[in-house]
């Protein structure tokens, strides 16, 4: 099936509602779902022309850095899943891969070794409308390869303004999406300041290691630091517990140390250990396409983050959580 369209089975579970009605309501206002493998799908388009008539609410743009100084930690993983599920939801979403290593590119299955990257835009090279490729209609990627790996050096030298190099230009394109994802490298450099200075949110995935916690807590007085030198705010950032292995004890002591020491920041959500995640990248389809503690988890993650909400109801504002 295609991997950007959203399953009825997955609509009637958002709606905790039971298949068949949904079908029927479905049929009643003239959305007509895909069949594939017995199954029915719908064309994001659709899903959002059907919440919509049921009163969700699509969420004002948000543009989303995801950020750790570790490496390894699930940044890229994070940027992909949530993408998909987002736009599958019917939000418009471009993801930006501001990371040498190209990893967001390859996980959509992009070679960009030709394609203009950041650091053509940054050095007027390019514009940015010509550096997005559309991955499907709703799903817009803006790649990177090895050329970036000068865009610190670029940054920093020849008076540019780091704070600006990422809002600047991304000002002539965000107002086409609902939610822009950042993939950063593991680093604490300029390309990464000039991210989080364009982002509402910071995500900061982390692992349960010892080391994953000194990251979390260098990465935090760093963005301290941008926000105080760069901008008249802060920059808000939410936790992300990746890689969560529930037979270890330690993961358990270091998540409660975390939703102890940083309470309004973690995210409710978060994400468990599953090889789903690593296979799904190597066979080159999505993680939504079958059942798995990977598809639930950063289903629940992506939905805390879009809060697509019912309008009238107040109830439905309170996002599903694993963890109260
Ligand atoms: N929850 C998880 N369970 C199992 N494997 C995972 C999980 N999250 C990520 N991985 C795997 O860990 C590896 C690193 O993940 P990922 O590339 O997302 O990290 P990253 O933070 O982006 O790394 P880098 O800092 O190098 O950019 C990948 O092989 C990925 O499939
Ligand atoms: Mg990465």
């Amino acid at each position: 099936m295609d991997d950007f369209m959203l399953g009825t089975h997955d609509l009637a579970q958002f709606l905790k509602q039971d298949r068949k009605s949904l079908h029927l309501e479905l049929k009643e206002k003239n959305i007509n779902p895909v069949i594939s493998g017995g199954r029915l799908y719908l064309y994001p388009k659709d899903v959002r022309r059907y919440l919509t008539s049921c009163d969700y609410h699509y969420p004002e743009r948000q543009i989303v850095s995801v950020q750790m100084l570790k490496g390894g930690v699930g940044k890229t993983t994070a940027v992909v899943n949530i993408a998909i599920r987002a736009s599958q939801f019917g939000l418009k979403v471009l993801c930006i891969d501001l990371d040498q290593q190209a990893n967001l590119s390859l996980a959509f299955n992009q070679k960009s070794e030709e394609r203009a990257v950041w650091v053509d835009v940054v050095e007027d090279k390019a514009t940015v409308a010509e550096t997005v490729m559309a991955i499907s209609p709703t799903l817009h990627l803006i790649p990177s390869n090895l050329n970036n790996s000068v865009l610190d050096k670029t940054l920093t030298t020849g008076g540019r303004n780091i704070g600006k190099a990422v809002s600047k230009y991304l000002n002539q394109i965000k107002d086409q999406y609902d939610l822009i994802l950042i993939d950063t490298g593991p680093s604490l450099g300029a390309v990464n300041t000039a991210a989080a200075c364009a982002a509402d949110l910071v995500l900061l995935p982390i692992n349960p290691d010892k080391f994953s916690m000194s990251g979390l807590k260098k990465t935090m007085e760093e963005l301290e630091f941008v926000a105080s030198e760069f901008l008249e705010r802060t920059i808000p950032v939410k936790i992300l517990f990746s890689r969560f292995d529930g037979r270890e004890s330690s993961a358990h002591q270091l998540l409660q140390q975390c939703y102890q020491e940083f309470t309004e920041q973690m995210m409710h959500n978060y994400i468990r250990t599953s090889s789903e995640l690593k296979n799904s990248i190597m066979q080159g389809r999505s993680i939504f396409n079958r059942r798995s503690t990977a598809k639930e988890d950063f289903d629940l993650v992506t939905h805390e983050l879009i809060a697509l909400n019912q309008r009238h109801d107040h109830q439905s504002a309170q996002i599903e959580t694993r963890i109260d």
